[in-house]
């Protein structure tokens, strides 16, 4: 493939080189095409656009495929714990033993958080979203945490990203424990990244908790699946807020608020309220379908279709089987399991959906196992942004250290057009 590619405008013929990836994709580089031709590129929803080069997270949504740092995850959601898959987002490297230990054990010594933080959670209403709740507390952690970093540092890098790391969970296992009326408490720092995060989240003030290998192994693959995608709108969120030279904490903050919306992270509550509303409608997948396909109706059928992916996304696929299991091993029959797999037959065997390549996504049954778990609806989002977590970081910390410029998109106006101002009193 050529190394230049032609732009011709007004009767100028200009190359600009063309970039291409280690996987082979190729992309224009127009760093100076305005400087060079006066024009700009416009591609909205940046269906086009790269914003950056990054050595994270490969995905190839034509082929299904999705790697962190050359990985696949079906090996990574079978065979590691997520902390090596934080590890080895954020640092390149799957880590060695004493690498991994030595993560744990920094992570452990900043997991707390001040108490004064209780007094925020406290003044929000129970009803408050969680995800308001969680991107307003880790906003007030920049109070007690540096708000901006050296990047030439490492050591300030690596604190920074050991404090989240600890204290994020702490946040998510308050805001639910807000929500289901439990006393705040922290964790047992014997125990690893995830099984203390189940047993900070389920422990009962009135009883002795006793982990669930099965709810810890669940937990870990979800996680894991959802530990980074790439440039998706909360990651370039976290890129984009970073790039002002923002904090870690502050731009985590933001990438939660944008993975709030149901086109994004929100999706997963959306599928089980759609379920649930499907269960309550007699079941009736098909109306649903047809409601889908509806132009004149808004609905869309959530759980189904992504920006990148037109082939199964693989974490469906391994999600989809974990459900299974945990359902099988826990015992729990759930009606809306099977509303989901019938949904899922019918969109699959349906043109609508068959010609846009629209298939189920990550989403569409991660919800199913969170509320095996007992987790709240309302909950899903919070914990997809707890598996995001290692993604954003890594994500944040390429951003700095390849000293990339602050994000700062151009548009095309269409608005008015120079006129005079008119008075108050003439108006
Ligand atoms: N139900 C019905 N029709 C759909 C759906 C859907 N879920 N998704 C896309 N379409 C149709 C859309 O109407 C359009 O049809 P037409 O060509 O006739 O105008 C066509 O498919 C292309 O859709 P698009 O909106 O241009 O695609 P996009 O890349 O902008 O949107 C999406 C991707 C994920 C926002 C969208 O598929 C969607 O809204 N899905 C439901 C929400 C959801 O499940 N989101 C979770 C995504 S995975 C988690 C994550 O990574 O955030």
């Amino acid at each position: 493939m050529s190394t230049k590619a032609t732009i011709e405008f007004e009767g100028k013929r200009i190359e600009f080189p063309v970039v291409k990836g280690s996987e082979g994709e190729h992309a224009i580089d127009v760093k100076s095409l305005r400087q060079q031709t006066g024009l700009i590129t416009f591609d909205p929803g940046y269906k086009n656009t790269g914003s950056c080069q990054s050595g994270i997270t490969f995905l190839d949504g034509e082929e299904g495929v999705l790697r962190y740092r050359g990985y696949e995850i079906n090996d990574l959601a079978e065979k590691a714990n997520f902390l090596e898959v934080a590890y080895l987002l954020i640092f390149g490297e799957l880590p060695t033993h004493e690498q991994h230990d030595a993560f744990l054990n920094d992570i452990k010594e900043e997991s707390y958080i001040d108490e004064d933080l209780k007094k925020i959670l406290e003044s929000f209403p129970k009803s408050a979203h969680p995800m308001g709740v969680l991107s307003s507390l880790t906003s007030g952690l920049t109070a007690f945490s540096p708000s901006s970093v050296d990047v030439n540092a490492d050591d300030q890098i690596y604190n920074a990203i050991v404090r989240i790391m600890g204290k994020l969970p702490i946040l998510v296992s308050w805001v639910y424990r807000k929500r289901m009326g439990l006393p705040l408490k922290y964790g047992d720092y014997a125990l690893g990244y995830v099984e203390n995060i189940a047993r900070m989240m389920f422990r009962k003030p009135n009883k002795e908790y006793v982990a669930n290998p099965i709810i810890d192994d669940a937990l870990t693959k979800l996680l894991i699946l959802h530990a980074d995608h790439e440039q998706n709108c909360s990651t370039s969120t976290v890129r984009i807020v970073g790039s002002s030279h923002a904090g870690l904490f502050a731009s985590v903050a933001a990438g939660i608020s944008a993975l709030w919306g149901p086109l994004h992270g929100g999706a997963n509550q959306a599928v089980v309220e759609m379920l649930e509303d499907i269960k309550n409608d007699d079941g009736d997948v098909n109306k649903y379908i047809n409601k889908a396909k509806d132009k004149e109706d808004s609905f869309r059928l959530m759980g189904f279709g992504h920006r990148v992916y037109k082939n199964f996304d693989p974490r469906a696929r391994i999600i989809k089987k974990t459900a299974d299991e945990v359902l099988n091993d826990l015992g729990v029959v759930d009606p809306v399991l099977d509303i989901a797999k019938k949904l899922e037959q019918a969109a699959l065997e349906n043109p609508y959906f068959v010609d846009r390549k629209l298939y189920p996504n990550v989403d569409f049954y991660s919800g199913i196992i969170y509320r095996t778990m007992g987790i709240p609806t309302e909950m899903f989002t919070v914990m997809f942004a707890l598996g995001r977590l290692p993604g954003w970081i890594a994500q944040w910390r390429e951003m700095r250290k390849q000293k990339e410029p602050i994000g700062r998109p151009r548009q095309v106006y269409v608005g008015e057009r120079k006129r005079s101002f008119v008075p108050f009193e003439n108006r």
